[in-house]
């Protein structure tokens, strides 16, 4: 099989090159721009020195490049690790064509171009498609989007486009990503709480880390195995558990042996931001575990691991 992968220097994208690593399959790693320094270096202390870290460009804006790449390489899959995921800055009014063009326009460019070669589309989606009702349970997968700033905007409308193409798809909706690679919530945390002798985290929003690469080897079984025939559709994925970014800090200072901070709960009226965010985020992961049998890390034992990694 011939898997092409977009984004493929991103937090996920990253964790799809570790874990395509052996694989049998002919795995084409596209972003717009080349690999990093750092993530290369990472790359090869997690995995060893013939890791592939080589990057075709490729625009997922522009659907002419994506039929000429998928024409010639006769890709029967992509996985669509790229997006504008600056929820923030997605809110400046000089930004929003520009989201609008990654989230919702791209996603439909891929799917025309799967669809063309009859293949299959597996696209992440975000619990910012949710958000704008007060939930105290799990989202499910059929519950009305009701997204309440550009990014979750944009993020459902490409959901809708890929479902309206007639493709092959699976949509995997995930939330509070982090990794080893690029900027992220445990990153930042590392190094406010070495550095800070005290730090405020807010404790009144709820939801569910997830490692990147628990979610790359979910998506890695899917397509490997064959798993999305008869299977395709929207699905939930995250870590196991809940809690609050208060929470996660205090387990990511734990973990890191940063014992001098002191690190205190406060509102989120306290941190003002352009976009409200959820006080209660959480995905039902019933649908994903049922259907592909998976048993989904529990968020402490993931968040271990990746702190590890990047610590050692
Ligand atoms: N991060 C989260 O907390 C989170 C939560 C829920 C869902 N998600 C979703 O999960 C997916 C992966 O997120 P992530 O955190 O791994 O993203 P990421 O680290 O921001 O990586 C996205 C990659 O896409 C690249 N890109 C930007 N514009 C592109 C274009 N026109 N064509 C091709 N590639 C382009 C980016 O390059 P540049 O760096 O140069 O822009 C970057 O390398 C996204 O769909 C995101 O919406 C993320």
């Amino acid at each position: 099989m011939v898997i092409l992968v977009t984004g493929a220097n991103g937090q996920l994208g990253n964790e799809m090159r570790i874990i395509a690593k052996g694989s049998a399959d002919k795995y084409i790693f596209t972003d717009v721009v080349d690999a990093s320094e750092e993530s290369i270096a990472m790359l090869k202390k997690l995995v060893g020195d013939d890791i592939n870290t080589e990057t075709e460009h490729l625009d997922i804006t522009n659907l002419d490049a994506i039929r000429e790449v998928v024409m010639r390489e006769k890709v029967e899959a992509i996985v669509n690790c790229a997006a504008w995921t600056n929820v923030d800055a997605a809110e400046d009014p000089g930004k929003n064509d520009l989201v609008e063009l990654l989230n919702a326009k791209a996603p439909e460019n891929l799917a025309i171009a799967m669809k063309e070669l009859n293949g299959l589309l597996v696209h992440i989606s975000t619990d910012y498609v949710f958000g704008g009702d007060p939930y105290n349970t799990p989202c499910k997968e059929g519950q009305k989007g009701t997204p309440t700033g550009v990014y979750g905007q944009t993020k459902l409308r490409g959901e809708e486009n890929i479902q309206k193409s007639g493709v092959n798809y699976i949509i995997l909706r995930t939330a509070w990503l982090y990794s080893e690679f690029g900027k992220n919530f445990v990153k930042t945390m590392l190094n406010l709480t070495s550095t800070r002798p005290q730090l405020k985290v807010v404790f009144d929003q709820v939801g569910t880390p997830t490692y990147a690469y628990d979610l790359a080897q979910i998506i890695y079984d899917i397509v490997e195995n064959r798993k999305y025939v008869g299977n395709t559709g929207i699905y939930h994925f995250s870590n196991e558990g809940v809690c609050s970014w208060y929470d996660f800090t205090k387990m990511i200072a734990e973990y890191s042996g940063q014992t001098g901070c002191d690190i205190r709960p406060c509102h989120s009226e306290e941190f003002p931001s352009p976009v409200k965010r959820p006080s209660y985020s959480v995905l039902d992961k019933t649908k994903v575990k049922q259907t592909f049998g998976l048993t989904i890390p529990y968020w402490t034992d993931s968040l271990r691991k990746c702190i590890s990694n990047l610590l050692n």
